[in-house]
């Protein structure tokens, strides 16, 4: 387990680019945290990490977002999903499975589907600006 803190948005996002550094094709990664936590931060950080250029949109309202960088990055946000059932029909499974990296917003609303070995990112809001980051 690694805990960080972080005191400004753009300190979420050169962590979490940092951090993308040891990302390994295959990986699946959690995030976690409540409304403007700053999952999506996160995720752009790790995007960015992965030599994913543009500037990368924040997957609100589809359920997944496919980047090319150095893997192939299936981004995916379950905010709007209502029951983990949706996910076989977009054959989450195939994504997860693949020699992909896949970065799951809201991944607790993933139910059983989701990995149990998969690399969890909690962000904590601990005041206006700082968060406290635990990746495990
Ligand atoms: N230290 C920080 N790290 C990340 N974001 C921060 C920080 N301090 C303030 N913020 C703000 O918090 C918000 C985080 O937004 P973001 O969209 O990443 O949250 P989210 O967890 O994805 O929320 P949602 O569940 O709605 O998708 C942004 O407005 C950002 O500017
Ligand atoms: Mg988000």
């Amino acid at each position: 387990m690694k805990k960080f803190y972080s005191n400004s948005e753009e300190n979420t996002f050169l962590l979490a680019k940092e951090y993308a550094q040891g990302i390994k094709s295959g990986d699946v990664i959690l995030l976690e945290g409540t409304l403007g936590a700053g999952k999506s931060i996160f995720a752009r950080g790790l995007l960015a990490g992965l030599d994913v250029d543009s500037n990368v949109p924040s997957p609100t309202f589809t359920l997944v977002n496919e980047y090319k960088g150095k893997y192939t990055i299936y981004h995916f946000d379950f905010y709007r999903l209502n029951d983990p059932f949706e996910l076989y029909e977009i054959g989450f499974e195939d994504y997860i499975y693949s020699d992909g990296v896949s970065l799951i917003e809201w991944a607790e609303k993933g139910g059983d589907l989701i990995p149990t070995n998969s690399i969890k990112v909690t962000i904590k809001i601990t005041s206006d600006n700082e968060r406290e980051i635990v990746i495990q």
